[in-house]
């Protein structure tokens, strides 16, 4: 395993020096005189749904399976994702969610109805994953369950039932078919979303409708006990701003109706969330998908250029939001983001894509355009966790890998729960053809440890960029960083070489007269960890 690493290293920092041949300059300032919001760790949230394998062998083998599993759910994917304290996990859906009937996926298993999954290819559901299992999985993994209520082909009183099963305190009628399915305690469920894309696969409404759907959902949807869920409600598709528009106004309302104050906290909107879905194609068109692998530069730069408009969604809604919620109560919830590109083996309805050096550099991008917006972004969930889009795992068989989407979410996990800092930052422009981008993506935060981390997306595939930048209102004693990186664009990892490309320590960055000196490799991510020295301030 050591050896394997070794060369590893070795084969990723020869590909990086190959590529610093051609050196940009840049620079910027750290101001860590200035914290600003809290970056949430459920920004390193992720999203699982009954599609393609993504829960049926990707999480679930069962447990008479020769895969390694605890209570049916695969060890070895499991064990990958509690390294990665992934903080929340959302659930059945995607478009799964607004066909689903939770009672189909509780009881025995044998005794479960076999289902079709209309979202996906029509393929046979056998609810053996349903409330249970996936309540097991979360708390394997260490994270907190979202759960999505169906509101397409669901009902009021569909949903009220479900969220009595999960949450009613033992001995109550409602809690007693739960506990003869084998759980006693109610289950922690902090976050409930309504509805899915009920612009599209979820019903197809106007978002005048959806608002008030929304409210009437609401009416009903409560947790028992001492649960108090944070409700999502389903957002708009990309740029709709007259969706964001349209259910904020009717979030605020409580105050117009006489009766509000003595029925409920009027000063708390209706929903706690509003899902924002975007997803970065290689194109700006649906139907002309790009491939995973393989690919041409034209569309490294096109794939890069779409998922830096994240920053521009984001400022536009949040515009939105600030008018009707100037508090910011109500955070957007960005519960569906990643790259989509054609589905392999000629099955579009499986969503299995390969994971690049292409990935990562877009979670790197997505990641640090959070932070930038944490004070209102607030919870994300990359779609989809295993072997669905933008994977941070794939698996093949007994066989699993740890994908380059994987390793950034690793170096990052260092963010989570951190101050923001901001950069002011002058990049050099990258440009191919007609397109052109910033070369570099930077976000800072610092940990309640003192530390300061720096992640850097280095967006040009051919020059590597030294880097000198000022930390204001912060004094480092030393710096150390972590690369991934390699020659191809398209550099992946294979299941039989699953260990090729992991990030390797970056050489040459230093602390040189108080100033921040690094070069980043062309097509790189890096995060650097600054170590405070004295009292950290001057
Ligand atoms: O993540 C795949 C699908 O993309 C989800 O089911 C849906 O919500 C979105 O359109």
């Amino acid at each position: 395993m050591f050896y394997k690493k070794f060369i590893a290293a070795a084969l990723a920092l020869a590909a990086a020096s190959a590529s610093c041949a051609a050196q940009l300059d840049a620079t910027f300032d750290v101001r860590a005189d200035q914290p600003a919001a809290q970056i949430s760790r459920n920004l390193y949230g992720h999203f699982v749904e009954h599609l393609g394998r993504g829960v049926y062998e990707g999480i679930w083998v069962g447990e008479r399976s020769a895969i390694p599993n605890t209570r049916g759910i695969r060890n070895d994917v499991v064990a990958a994702l509690r390294k990665l304290n992934v903080p929340v996990v959302r659930w059945p859906g995607g478009c799964f969610a607004d066909v689903y009937h939770w009672q189909d996926g509780i009881g025995p298993r044998d005794k479960r109805p076999l289902g079709t999954n209309t979202s996906w290819g029509n393929i046979q559901e056998t609810n053996a994953f349903g409330t249970h299992e996936f309540m097991d999985f979360v708390s394997q993994v260490g994270a907190r369950p979202y759960v999505g209520v169906n509101m397409g082909t669901g009902t009021t009183a569909e949903g009220k039932a479900w969220m009595e099963y999960m949450t009613a305190p033992p001995g109550t009628p409602a809690a007693k078919a739960r506990q003869q399915n084998g759980q006693e305690a109610a289950w922690d469920v902090p976050f409930v979303g309504v509805g899915n894309e009920s612009w599209g696969c979820g019903g197809q409404m106007r978002a005048e409708f959806y608002a008030d759907q929304y409210r009437l959902y609401q009416g009903f949807l409560h947790g028992y006990s001492k649960n108090k869920p944070f409700f999502v409600a389903a957002g708009p598709d990309s740029d709709d701003y007259h969706w964001t528009e349209t259910v904020m106004e009717r979030a605020m309302d409580w105050r117009e109706r006489p009766v509000a104050p003595l029925l409920y906290n009027v000063d708390k909107p209706l929903f706690n969330g509003l899902a924002l879905h975007f997803y970065t194609l290689a194109s700006n068109d649906w139907f002309k998908m790009g491939d995973s692998a393989g690919f041409p530069e034209k569309e490294w730069i096109s794939t890069l250029k779409r998922a830096l408009t994240m920053d521009e969604l984001i400022r536009k809604h949040s515009a939105i939001m600030d008018r009707h919620d100037p508090g910011k109560k109500v955070a957007l919830v960005v519960d569906e983001w990643g790259t989509w590109y054609k589905a392999a083996n000629n099955q579009p309805s499986s969503l299995y894509q390969q994971n690049t050096l292409r990935d990562a550099l877009v979670a790197a991008v997505t990641l640090n355009i959070f932070h930038h917006h944490s004070d209102r972004v607030r919870m994300a969930n990359i779609a989809q966790m295993v072997n669905v889009l933008q994977s941070v795992i794939l698996t093949d068989k007994e066989k699993m890998l740890l994908t380059p989407t994987y390793h950034v979410f690793d170096m990052y996990q260092v963010h989570q729960d951190a101050t923001h800092i901001p950069v002011e930052l002058q990049s050099p422009q990258y440009r191919h053809g007609e397109v052109s981008i910033p070369a570099l993506s930077v976000s800072a935060s610092r940990g309640a440890d003192g530390k300061i981390h720096i992640s850097v997306a280095n967006l040009d595939p051919h020059h590597s960029i030294k880097v000198s930048a000022r930390l204001k209102g912060f004094t480092a004693r030393s710096v150390t960083g972590q690369v991934l990186t390699a020659g191809a664009m398209d550099a992946h990892n294979d299941f039989d070489a699953a260990d090729r490309f992991v990030p390797v320590a970056l050489k040459g960055v230093a602390i040189v007269d108080g100033q921040l000196r690094a070069e980043f490799p062309a097509k790189s991510v890096t995060v650097l960890e600054l170590q405070p020295s004295g009292t950290g301030a001057r």
